[in-house]
This record gives C-alpha cells, structure tokens and sequence, in this order.
C-alpha cells in the first residue's frame, strides 16, 4: 500500500508559534509512521517556509521555546503543498487557526484537516463568536464591544446592532460600568494562549488593560467575571459530530494566563471532572450546538464556565485548533472515551476534505 502523503504545517507567524512547535513535533512522534510519509513543514516567525530536515524517526517532541533544526528553505512553496496528498495545519492562533492558511489549501484544493475559512475565522475572532453564539442563544458572559485607533487614542463603541460611537476611554470606562461589573477580563478579540489578556479590578486597571490589550488587536472585548470552574469539551467529525466526556482546568494561577498553560507545573487537568450527569450531557450538547452554529468541521475543543453560585454553564470559546501534545486537553478526553493519540491522528486525517 502506498503511504499517504501527509504535510504538517506548524510554527506560524503568531504569538503562539512556540505552542505549535510543541503540538506538531507530538503529533509527529505519535502519528502511524507506515501509514504516513510525514513532509513536516516549518513557518518561521517571519513567514519564511522550511522543510524539517530531520529524518522523521528522530524527530523529539520540542518544548515551547525550543529552536526547530536542521532546517532548509522551501524555495516554491506551492509546488511543494501541490505534491501532498493531505496537509494537518497544526497552527495556533493568526496565520493558521484563522481561516488563512485554510484559504491557502482550498485554492490549491488540497486536503485539509479541520475547519474550513468561515469557522477557522470566527473562532479565532471573539467579538464575531460572541455574536454567533448570541444568536444561537449559547449562555454566555456579558461583554461591550470596542475598537480602537491607539495611535490617535480613539475609542470606538460598538453597540449591539453594530453601530458605532466615538468615546473617550472615560465614557468606555463608564458604559461598562453601566452594564457589566467590576472585576472584568480585557481581552484582543484575536487572540489565543491567553496573550494580551487582563483581569481589571478597578477603573486604572481596566484603562491599562485597554491600553495593553490594544497593542495586540484593534478589537477589544470587555467581559464579565465569571466565578466558578474552567471546563472543557472534545469534539469531532464533520456531519456527524461526536463529544467527549467533560474535563476540568484547575489554573496555578489567578487565570488561567499563558504562564499558567506552558509554563507552571502546578496547573491541573482533571478528566473526567467531577460534574452531575445531566449536567455533563448539557454541555455536551452545548459543545455540538456551538461547532455546528460556527459551522464546524473535523475537530475543537469547546471551552465554557460553570458559575459557582448558580451552577450555569456559560459558553467562553471554541478552539479549532486546540493545544495537541500528548498532555493537551483534546487527546486527553478522547482517550478517556477510548480513542487514542494515534487513532485520533488517524481519524482527524479520514475526516480530511
Ligand atoms: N469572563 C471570564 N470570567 C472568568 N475568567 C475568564 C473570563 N474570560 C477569560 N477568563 C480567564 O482567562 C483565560 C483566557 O481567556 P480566553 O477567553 O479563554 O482566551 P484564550 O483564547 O487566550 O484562551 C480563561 O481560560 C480564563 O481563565
Ligand atoms: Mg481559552
């Protein structure tokens, strides 16, 4: 039997280029090698494509941070995708879990694993999931909508039928007070790996966090705490999807920041997490209800809170391309529900078009 010409696309110009590094090389080690003739492909920071010269049995998964080498310059990359019979774009965050890299492999109309442009885009976009969510009537937390031009320290005021009003950051300040409370987490709507966001206590903090936020992205989301617990959902096909059992975050730090996912040992999974029965069956509706209303394929993970108070489940995010190494939350229920690493890559790979 013929191997399956397989491309894996990682790196990435995003903030979440070292992430990827760290998924792909997992993905690599642990994919069917006599299935696969594996072409790893490498996106520099700078957008430069390389091939990983590595004879693929070699290949070691690489922590966040670490240097991706021996590598040598794809000189047409095109002709080179052109040769491949599926590509798995295993990139976080722009440039990769946005719909670009997507719309790439589409005019090549090669294969490809995931979601296509349309879900690839409004996932990675917060103000545009909320706004879907909103009108799938997905439980989510409050939030006020902004831009801003941090040049010309211009605020804009996005209002619930999309018009816009020019503010000053004192008025923004006080339109959230208004409508949602402090404490509130300030987040770029693009945005991933918890970069750029900030939890504001008071009014200075939430001016800086606006500040902060926008050097990552023009559009700001300002939300309303949420207290109570982190949990997460797996899910998988294309027509048909299928959800796993519910697992639980439990943050080293206040939030669940960058540092607390990759870097401090202290953060624990906890699957399956400890929720009633019917309970863990809503949200895993929940989980199918929101790919499909992103329009959805092939595989996310679906990230929601439960408040502590009152027990309700509140939709945060979907991930299309969720953190993928072998401790990552996404293989890890799916092994947990019986399928594992490999089988997964396989699968994910079947579901390809
Ligand atoms: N509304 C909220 N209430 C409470 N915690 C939040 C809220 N929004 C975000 N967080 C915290 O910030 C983390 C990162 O936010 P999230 O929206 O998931 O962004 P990212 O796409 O970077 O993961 C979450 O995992 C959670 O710990
Ligand atoms: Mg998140």
């Amino acid at each position: 039997m013929n191997k399956i010409k397989l491309g894996i696309i990682f790196g990435g110009m995003s903030t979440e280029h070292g992430v990827s590094v760290c998924s792909a090389t997992s993905i690599i080690k642990n994919l069917n090698h006599d299935k696969y003739e594996i072409f790893p492909i490498y996106i520099a920071e700078n957008g430069k494509w390389f091939n990983y010269v590595k004879p693929i049995e070699q290949i070691e998964i690489l922590k966040v941070g670490e240097k991706v080498e021996p590598i040598q310059e794809i000189e047409n990359e095109i002709k080179f995708l052109k040769n491949l019979d599926v590509v798995f774009p295993v990139l976080h965050g722009l440039y990769g879990e946005d719909g670009t890299i997507q719309g790439l492999l589409e005019l090549l109309k090669i294969k490809y694993v995931g979601c296509r442009v349309l879900s690839s885009s409004i996932c990675m976009d917060k103000a545009y999931t909320k706004i879907i969510f909103q009108k799938a009537n997905i439980p989510q937390a409050k939030y006020i909508y902004i831009k801003t031009d941090y040049i010309n320290k211009k605020y804009y005021y996005i209002d619930n039928e999309m018009n816009e009003q020019i503010l000053s950051i004192d008025q923004i300040i006080l339109k959230v007070k208004e409508n949602i409370k402090l404490p509130v987490f300030v987040k770029p709507s693009n945005s991933g790996s918890s970069v750029g966001i900030k939890k504001a206590n008071n009014e200075e903090e939430l001016k800086q966090a606006i500040i902060y936020a926008s050097q990552f992205d023009n559009k700001i989301l300002i939300e309303e705490e949420i207290i109570g617990r982190e949990i997460e959902c797996a899910v998988l096909g294309n027509e048909e999807v299928k959800a796993t059992n519910i697992g639980e975050i439990l943050p080293a730090e206040e939030f669940y920041t960058f540092d607390a996912k990759y870097n401090n040992s202290e953060s624990r999974v906890i699957i399956p997490a400890q929720i009633e029965q019917t309970q863990k069956e809503k949200i895993r509706e929940l989980a199918i209800k929101a790919f499909k209303a992103v329009d959805g394929k092939g595989l996310s993970r679906v990230d929601f809170f439960i408040e502590k108070e009152t027990q309700k489940v509140y939709i945060n995010e979907i991930n299309t391309l969720p953190g993928f190494t072998q401790i990552s939350m996404y293989p890890k229920l799916w092994e947990e529900s019986g399928i594992s690493y490999t089988e997964l890559l396989d699968k994910l790979i079947e579901l390809a078009y």
